[in-house]
């Protein structure tokens, strides 16, 4: 066994240093995929692993310190001081760290891609021309998927790609943009309405994926979003209250994307489905930080203003006074929107290895071994 696995060491090597990825030498070494399933990434800042780092926007980019601070040491594009969900989920399931898809020269997708863009949501309009929304991430796989069934046959490609694992998270900007920009869709558009044009979306990404022959699909809840430190800002301070008009739209989506997804199960042969509860989890660890050993749920720990909630971490933003916290690993929050590296850390935790009442049928490691 042993001695097999070296040979297709050798063989993928020799591959490798043709510089040509033949077909056959991927048939030869198809242990490299088919012991583990690929994770393809979708979605916004969450997820983002530095896709941004390679477009033109002035708005959604952390390719500066403090950012990276604490485990790459070095901005890496990850709005965080550290590792994101999906990295974490990626070191659970014994992957390396799934690099951007826009990374130069990133062309090698046997173990899955990074399109998540930060500021992305699943409507067209969230964000436009500073971000890669949703459809075009979309595009993007399909692409991704086209090259695979080059290099690898289509019964390989096919192989890894049912077997892949593909997390999401979107939605968020959706809901947030309207309000930050004062937008008229407020005022057009009933929260059931709107809900529907974003689970609508999300939907039909779902569907193509499948046609292109994903299967395992994993949702995490939207988590409440008005309790972001920039979310309060507009609260007055010491009320310790989040901001609540986006609270329909954030409950709404999480019941709707929870029943689409048991349709598509019921419709769709082999569509499989996981929904780590983040909603209930996040709240917690707001509302309880010391419960989870943090010492501050509400405020940032990199920003200005209340609660930290102006978006200034890095001075790269217009503001360039900003206040740095000493010890991260007290925060919840790392800059106005975005969670630290530990609070990460609790969410991937449930959603890799949760029981069923917080994941749905199935945790990530579930999906994985399937
Ligand atoms: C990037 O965007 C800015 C502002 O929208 C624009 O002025 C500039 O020409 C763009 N640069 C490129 C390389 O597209
Ligand atoms: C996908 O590939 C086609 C053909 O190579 C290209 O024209 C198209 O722009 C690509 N789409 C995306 C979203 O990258
Ligand atoms: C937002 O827009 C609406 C109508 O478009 C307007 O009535 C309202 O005053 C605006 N609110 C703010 C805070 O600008
Ligand atoms: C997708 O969103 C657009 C707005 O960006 C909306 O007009 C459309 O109806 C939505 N599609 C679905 C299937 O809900
Ligand atoms: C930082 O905070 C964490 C969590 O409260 C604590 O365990 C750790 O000892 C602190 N580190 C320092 C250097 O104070
Ligand atoms: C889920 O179930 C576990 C044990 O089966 C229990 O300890 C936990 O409190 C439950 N969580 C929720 C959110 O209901």
């Amino acid at each position: 066994m042993a001695k097999l696995n070296l040979i297709n060491i050798y063989l993928f090597v020799f591959c490798i240093s043709l510089f040509n990825f033949q077909t056959k030498c991927f048939d030869e070494s198809s242990w490299l995929y088919k012991k583990q399933a690929a994770l393809f990434i979708f979605g916004d800042s969450q997820f983002d692993a530095g896709n941004n780092n390679y477009i033109n926007t002035t708005i959604g980019k952390a390719n500066y310190w403090p950012y990276g601070e604490t485990f790459f040491h070095y901005p890496t594009g990850r709005f965080c001081d550290g590792r994101l969900v999906p990295d974490f989920i990626a070191q659970y399931a014994k992957l390396p760290f799934i690099p951007p898809y826009l990374l130069p020269h990133n062309k090698l997708f046997i173990n899955g891609v990074n399109l998540a863009s930060a500021g992305a949501g699943a409507l067209v309009e969230t964000r436009k021309g500073s971000v890669i929304d949703l459809q075009t991430q979309l595009g993007y796989f399909k692409n991704i998927s086209r090259v695979l069934r080059e290099k690898l046959g289509d019964t390989e490609a096919e192989a890894l790609l049912s077997k892949a694992v593909y997390l999401f998270s979107v939605g968020g900007n959706d809901y947030l943009f309207p309000f930050q920009t004062n937008s008229s869709v407020l005022y057009t558009y009933s929260v059931e309405q709107f809900v529907g044009q974003v689970i609508g979306n999300i939907t039909q990404v779902i569907k193509e994926i499948y046609e292109v022959g994903g299967r395992k699909f994993g949702f995490p809840s939207l988590w409440p979003l008005g309790c972001a430190p920039v979310s309060r800002t507009g609260v007055p301070e010491g009320e310790n209250k989040c901001f609540e008009p986006v609270t329909p739209y954030v409950d709404l989506h999480n019941i709707e994307i929870s029943k689409v997804l048991q349709k598509l199960h019921s419709d769709l042969k082999g569509f499989k489905y996981s929904i780590p509860e983040f909603h209930t989890l996040m709240g917690d660890i707001i509302n309880h930080p010391s419960k989870y050993g943090f010492k501050e749920g509400q405020v940032a720990c990199c920003g200005s203003g209340p609660y930290r909630g102006i978006w200034s971490c890095g001075g790269r933003r217009g503001v360039t006074e900003y206040y740095l916290c000493d010890n991260v690993s007290e925060y919840v929050f790392f800059d106005s929107s975005h969670p630290t590296e530990r609070a990460y850390e609790i969410l991937a935790q449930l959603a890799w290895s949760g029981e069923p009442n917080v994941t749905g049928s199935y945790n990530l490691k579930a999906l994985f071994e399937s």
